[in-house]
């Protein structure tokens, strides 16, 4: 079958190898964390400076780490793919967006935005928000990190789900499958017809879902397997 149509689910394992922690497993972001402490709506409502500090931390050390060779093959793939291709990340880190990947969606988020809990505006933040900073549009002070929080509407669904009912080809790359709607994409474009590829440093939940799976670190394979595509 040829190949026209990509989707591209990443996770944090892809912004592994820049020095971004993941969430599960030893040194992941969950083993420092309760989630319920600093995911959630209801953690915000009780705690928000809290919650407003953790991403605050999260946001200063994007400044400290650079995209890495596999984000490096995805933007190089989104430049010269003739197709459609949709790269759509669980990430809220900026590193496939500061390598040059521009058909992207952030599905939970992103850490360099705000979102107004008056007005509903989503400003561009480069800077903390505790310390409760006015919005830029509406001047209140209840702006949260524009991140998509357990319990709450992932974003660009409707986006996605056409582009996977399109799609000749699924792959998911540094994922760990733990987390739907993304945990789902899988099933979804193999009923729409797709062939499906997972690359993950390590054998995931998901993995005897796809067609073919590819693992080691996402900094090797996905520069390998970008190269095979455009030939
Ligand atoms: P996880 O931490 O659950 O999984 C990361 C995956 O990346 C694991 O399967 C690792 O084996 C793999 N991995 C680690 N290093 C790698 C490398 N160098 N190359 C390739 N793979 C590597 O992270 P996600 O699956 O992204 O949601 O987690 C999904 C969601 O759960 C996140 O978006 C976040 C979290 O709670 C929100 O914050 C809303």
């Amino acid at each position: 079958m040829a190949i026209r149509n990509i989707v591209i689910l990443t996770g944090a394992g892809v912004s592994a190898e820049s020095g971004v922690p993941t969430f599960r497993g030893p040194d992941g972001l969950w083993e420092g964390h309760r989630v319920q402490d600093v995911a959630t709506p209801e953690a915000f409502a009780r705690n928000p400076v809290l919650v407003q500090r953790f991403y605050d931390e999260r946001r200063a050390a994007l400044g400290r780490v650079e995209p890495n060779a596999a984000h490096r093959a995805l933007a190089r793939l989104d430049a010269e793919w003739p197709g459609a291709l949709l790269l759509v990340t669980q990430n809220v880190d900026d590193l496939h967006e500061r390598a040059g990947s521009t058909r992207l969606l952030h599905m939970h988020g992103e850490l360099k935005r705000a979102l107004c809990t008056g007005c509903g505006a989503a400003p561009a933040w480069e800077g903390d928000l505790s310390g409760n900073p006015p919005c830029p549009r509406c001047a209140a002070a209840a702006l949260r990190p524009d991140i998509v929080w357990f319990g709450e509407m992932p974003y660009h669904m409707d986006a996605i789900g056409a582009a996977i009912d399109a799609a000749d080809l699924f792959v998911s790359i540094g994922t760990s499958g733990a987390v739907y709607p993304a945990a789902g994409f899988v099933d979804w474009a193999r009923s729409a017809g797709a062939l499906t590829l997972e690359i993950n440093l390590e054998p995931s939940a998901g993995t005897p879902l796809f067609d073919s799976a590819r693992h080691g670190p996402a900094g090797v394979l996905v520069p390998a397997w970008v190269a095979e595509l455009l030939g």
